[in-house]
């Protein structure tokens, strides 16, 4: 049996840091309330003239250099975002361009907080039906271009950022991805959506005076279906595989509140040593957090050969999913 091993990781965060006290100054805000609800206590934001891609190639060129594997090698780029350089061409094939991945095809998984782990689980099912050897899957976003900055709702939350992983494909292995759980509801839509610029709402001086085209949110509703759903999903793909809470060696949750992820270990039942929480870091990266907390853990020694490792996000759409590996 074929399976997809994750053989390198890589992350790009922006140089520049925002703090709350820095949003303190920009709306009706504090740090102790941004602290208090979020557990987010800075974010990065992209300089001007760097851009998703960029912050995605980056990533991708030290995943690739973890896994000793060169651009050419690579068969397929997924990279899951919602802040493409452009509405079109993927923001992948930019990507598969400043790498020299001359040999691959590339797309983009648009699946906001759930992209890394759709476009994980795309490339795993690549992999295992032998269609391909080497893939990249990527999260990158620059989500500070398409937030309201007057909006206290939302701008607290939200950052820039890439991560990336080299999978590969591994013969008769014990590690690896060992199941994808991936669900979507579009009934949620008016809950958490950005509304501009696409073929509904197209551009005029009006929507950019109203600030109509920046993402939206409603924050309360979100958060309890997000833990709801991040619990049912890490839940099924324990069940799936015949193991419980103590068996996970480490979850990487998608980070967008802490208050969210404290919930969500809590029901599944995880210690807090069996949790990895970034955000207060880098705030919500939407589909950039999973794999930079990766990137992250890896590169501190927390991945160890063996270990059971569950990703689980929930995101705009909505969408949501888990994925459980063997590393
Ligand atoms: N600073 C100060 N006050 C703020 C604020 C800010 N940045 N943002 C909102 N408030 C106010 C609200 O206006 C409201 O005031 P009111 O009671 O006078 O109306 C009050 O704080 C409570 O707002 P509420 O939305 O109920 O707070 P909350 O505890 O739900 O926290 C979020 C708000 C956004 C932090 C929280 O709902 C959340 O994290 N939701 C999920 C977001 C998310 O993860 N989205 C992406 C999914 S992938």
């Amino acid at each position: 049996m074929i399976r997809a091993r994750i053989t390198g990781t890589g992350s790009c965060l922006p140089e520049k840091i925002r703090t709350n006290f820095d949003i303190e100054k920009m709306v009706d805000t504090t740090n102790d309330w941004i602290i208090a609800r979020t557990g987010i206590e800075e974010r990065r934001i992209a300089a001007d003239g760097e851009f998703t891609s960029d912050l995605a190639t980056r990533a991708a060129e030290r995943a690739l250099e973890m896994a000793g594997v060169s651009a050419a090698e690579i068969d397929m780029i997924v990279l899951g975002t919602i802040t493409g350089d452009y509405p079109w061409p993927a923001t992948a094939c930019i990507v598969q361009e400043n790498l020299g991945a001359d040999k691959a095809y590339a797309y983009d998984i648009s699946a906001a907080c759930s992209g890394f782990v759709y476009a994980l689980s795309c490339a795993s099912d690549f992999i295992q039906a032998g269609r391909g050897k080497k893939v990249l899957v990527i999260g990158a976003e620059t989500l500070s271009r398409i937030v309201d900055w007057t909006d206290r709702n939302t701008c607290v939350l939200f950052g820039d950022g890439a991560g990336a992983v080299v999978l590969e494909a591994a013969e008769d292995s014990e590690s690896g991805v060992l199941s994808s759980h991936m669900h979507s509801d579009g009934s949620y839509l008016d809950l958490l959506y950005q509304p501009g610029f696409g073929t509904r709402v197209t551009p005029s001086v009006e929507n950019i005076t109203d600030h109509i085209p920046y993402l939206k949110m409603q924050g309360n509703e979100v958060f309890k279906v997000a833990v709801r759903s991040l619990t049912n999903v890490s839940l099924e793909a324990l069940e799936a595989n015949g193991l419980s809470a103590s068996d996970v060696s480490l979850f990487i949750p998608h980070q967008a509140n802490k208050r969210i992820l404290e919930a969500t270990a809590k029901r599944i039942k995880l210690n807090d040593d069996q949790v990895y929480i970034n955000v207060h870091k880098y705030g919500n990266t939407s589909g950039a957090t999973i794999p930079v907390a990766m990137d992250e853990a890896n590169r501190a020694g927390l991945l160890k050969s063996g270990d059971v490792i569950l990703l689980s996000a929930f995101g705009g759409g909505f969408t949501w999913g888990s994925t459980l590996i063997r590393w």
